[in-house]
């Protein structure tokens, strides 16, 4: 019996030991601190095509652009993407440029605890520093709103912030570049928005028990998706079997209808409202070439 009940206890000690380990590991990024000058205009674009105001803003509770976004129900708990106005208490307005760069591109907060993936910052990897420079340019011209943000709402284990540094180890790759030189510059664009910004294998790659994307089924749709919708397979294969021609494409994402005339619903349809659908043409046909195009695994 002692003997059990030591074991018990070294075992118990070991977790603790571990957890503490964990809690104190540091993973701040080096903070970069040479950004060139950004363009408030180029900012406004990117943060539609990425989302940023389509998550940050309570669209349908008619909240304030960016002061925090509606609930994002998932099976690891509820998320609520906080207010990024430029309030210094309740918003980033006290954040300096280095410290939003660290947050979007290595999903670390400006105090060095790891964020939760529901933040797509994966694909925000992938902005140039001249990206990061003009959203924060754009950001800073956001009305401040006094507005705290609900603290997010998990359910055990995943409400450990701090576990969230294994799940990193575990699953993000540092973002490399999918610039292809025997394909054209359009796919080349194409390829940096879908993988970058627009983030859409977010939802249409299926993802794994513990909320990883599966890299290897890239674009194959996705169940589980947030509020417990699914998405179908885009896929240069999928698209094509399907009749998608380019136009279509193109279509489909500037005003929401698919070559049937049936519009496009769920999450898809906030998707286009609030994002694509303010694209340029040339971005717009960018996609479609490399959609229509691509495996790139
Ligand atoms: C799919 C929804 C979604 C999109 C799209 C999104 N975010 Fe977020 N964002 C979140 C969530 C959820 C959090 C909270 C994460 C956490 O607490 O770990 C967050 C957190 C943040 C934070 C940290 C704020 C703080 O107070 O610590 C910043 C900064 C941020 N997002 C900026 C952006 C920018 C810039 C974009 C667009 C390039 C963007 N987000 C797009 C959901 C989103
Ligand atoms: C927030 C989740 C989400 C993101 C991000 C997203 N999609 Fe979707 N997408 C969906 C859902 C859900 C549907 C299904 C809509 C429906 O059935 O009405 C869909 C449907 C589609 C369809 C129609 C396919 C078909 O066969 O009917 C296309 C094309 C598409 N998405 C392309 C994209 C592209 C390109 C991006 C990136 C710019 C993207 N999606 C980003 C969730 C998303």
């Amino acid at each position: 019996m002692k003997r059990i009940a030591v074991l018990m206890c070294s075992v118990a000690l070991v977790a603790v030991l571990m957890a503490v380990l964990l809690w104190w590991w540091p993973i701040n990024p080096p903070a970069q601190t040479n950004f060139p000058p950004g363009d408030v205009n180029r900012g406004a674009y990117l943060a539609r095509m990425a989302g940023c105001i389509a998550c940050h803003t309570d669209i349908k509770g008619n909240g304030k652009p960016l002061a925090g976004g509606a609930p994002i129900a998932t099976q690891f708990g509820t998320f609520h993407p906080p207010n990024l106005t430029t309030d210094s208490r309740f918003g980033i307005g006290s954040w300096t440029l280095p410290q939003f760069a660290t947050a979007l591109r290595a999903g670390v907060s400006p105090s060095g605890k790891p964020y939760y993936p529901a933040f797509p910052y994966p694909f925000y990897g992938a902005l140039s520093d001249q990206d990061v420079a003009d959203l924060w340019a754009a950001f800073k011209t956001v009305a401040p709103v006094e507005q705290p943000s609900p603290q997010q709402d998990l359910s055990f284990p995943f409400n450990m912030r701090f576990g969230l540094k294994l799940w990193r180890t575990l699953f993000i790759k540092p973002s490399r570049s999918t610039e292809s030189a025997d394909k054209s510059t359009r796919w080349n664009r194409g390829a940096q928005i879908v993988n970058g910004p627009a983030h859409c294998g977010a939802c249409h790659t299926p993802r794994n028990l513990l909320g990883a994307r599966i890299e290897t089924r890239k674009f194959e749709g996705a169940s589980n998706l947030p509020g417990g919708g699914t998405s179908p397979a885009i896929t240069a294969a999928a698209l094509k079997k399907a009749g998608w021609k380019s136009s279509d494409i193109t279509h489909a994402l500037r005003y929401g209808l698919t070559p049937k005339g049936d519009s496009l619903g769920g999450s898809m349809g906030e998707v286009v409202s609030e994002g694509t659908r303010y694209l340029s043409d040339d971005d717009l046909n960018a996609i479609a070439t490399y959609l229509l195009d691509e495996p790139t695994k």
